[in-house]
């Protein structure tokens, strides 16, 4: 089905008769294929009596040898996929066999998306980035202290680079502009933190996303705030050398390094906030992050710090 896609890619007509020839299988085939592919992946794809069948517009597909080309930075070996469950799931997958890291995956969508806490994270085919870097971390904790945060700045520099000044961070790992979420973050461990380990750092970045009705929150993407169609595999060569820096300056200076840069950026910085676990709910004021990226709230009159993947911030109605 995919081949027949890539035939279709750019967003010519094309005969029946010549997608068949190509496939090797007669126009009828051809015909139930195209009819997989619309239900399958949402692609329209127009059909004109006499000419043949297009898609609506030009498909650009992720290309090792066009990221590359765009590459200036980090270029880590890299397995692109059409469809998957979860790039990061499959990033685990590769450490169980046994890969060397660093690792990249990228896929064109996922079936099975996640965000923190088994949510899901909506994955059409071709629009977006998703994109899970496997690193090795011999350094024990102080590698790990911050990393998600750090994260986050490589994936607003790119953002900014794409002419998006208003992109902002959320403690502890969502990428907004204004109240709209445009990528998130989602790292993911095996091994031992405190000897030999393997870190995921699985990123979201909606990029050429117009509509869709599966977010069930507010949502923008690149294509949308910079008002211009986005190429993909240079958006993946921009993220792996902001990556790329960001990983070096944090294993040369730990999270103290970045901290205030962090804190610079983030988008509730002083605001009114409750820090919800579970059932519980504080609220407070933000005053920033510390050395080891936790949170730091002024609670009443008193400064408190939280820490630890289980916690949602949210602004409070009166802040
Ligand atoms: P918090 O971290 O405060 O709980 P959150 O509500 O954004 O923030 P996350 O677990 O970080 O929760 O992210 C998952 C959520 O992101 C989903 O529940 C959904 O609301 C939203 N979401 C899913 N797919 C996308 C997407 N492609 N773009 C933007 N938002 C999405
Ligand atoms: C969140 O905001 O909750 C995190 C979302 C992370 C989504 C990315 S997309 C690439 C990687 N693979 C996944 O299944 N999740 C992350």
């Amino acid at each position: 089905m995919l081949t027949l896609l890539k035939l279709l890619k750019d967003g010519r007509f094309h005969s029946g008769q010549a997608l068949g020839a190509a496939l090797g299988v007669s126009r009828s085939a051809v015909w139930k294929q195209l009819q997989l592919l619309e239900a399958e992946l949402s692609l329209p794809i127009h059909k004109v009596r006499g000419r043949g069948y297009q898609l609506s517009a030009p498909l650009s597909l992720l290309d090792e040898a066009e990221i590359q080309r765009f590459s200036a930075g980090e270029h880590w070996p890299v397995r692109i996929l059409d469809s998957v469950d979860s790039t990061n799931a499959e990033a685990l997958r590769a450490v169980d066999q046994g890969i060397d890291a660093p690792l990249l995956v990228l896929a064109e969508r996922q079936t099975a998306g996640r965000g923190r806490r088994g949510r899901k994270w909506v994955s059409p085919f071709a629009e977006n980035l998703y994109y899970s870097l496997v690193l090795r971390i011999e350094g024990g904790m102080r590698q790990l202290e911050g990393l998600s945060l750090v994260v986050g700045l490589a994936v607003l520099q790119v953002l900014r680079e794409q002419g998006i000044a208003a992109a902002g961070l959320k403690w502890p790992n969502d990428v907004l502009v204004g109240k709209r979420k445009i990528a998130g973050i989602l790292l993911e461990l095996v091994g031992d933190p405190a000897d030999v380990c393997h870190v995921v750092l699985g990123i979201g970045i909606n990029v050429n996303m117009r509509s869709t009705e599966e977010v069930d929150q507010e949502w923008t993407s690149v294509q949308l705030e910079a008002g211009k169609q986005v190429d993909r595999n240079q958006l993946v060569a921009l993220l792996s050398a902001q990556l790329g820096d960001y990983l070096e300056r944090h294993r040369a200076g730990g999270f103290a390094a970045i901290q205030a840069e962090w804190e610079a950026n983030h988008l509730w910085q002083g605001r009114a906030v409750s820090l919800i676990a579970g059932a519980n709910q504080v609220d407070g004021v933000v005053l920033g992050i510390d050395q080891q990226g936790a949170l730091r709230l002024k609670v009443g009159d008193v400064e408190k710090s939280f820490s630890g993947g289980e916690l949602s911030l949210r602004l409070r109605d009166d802040s």
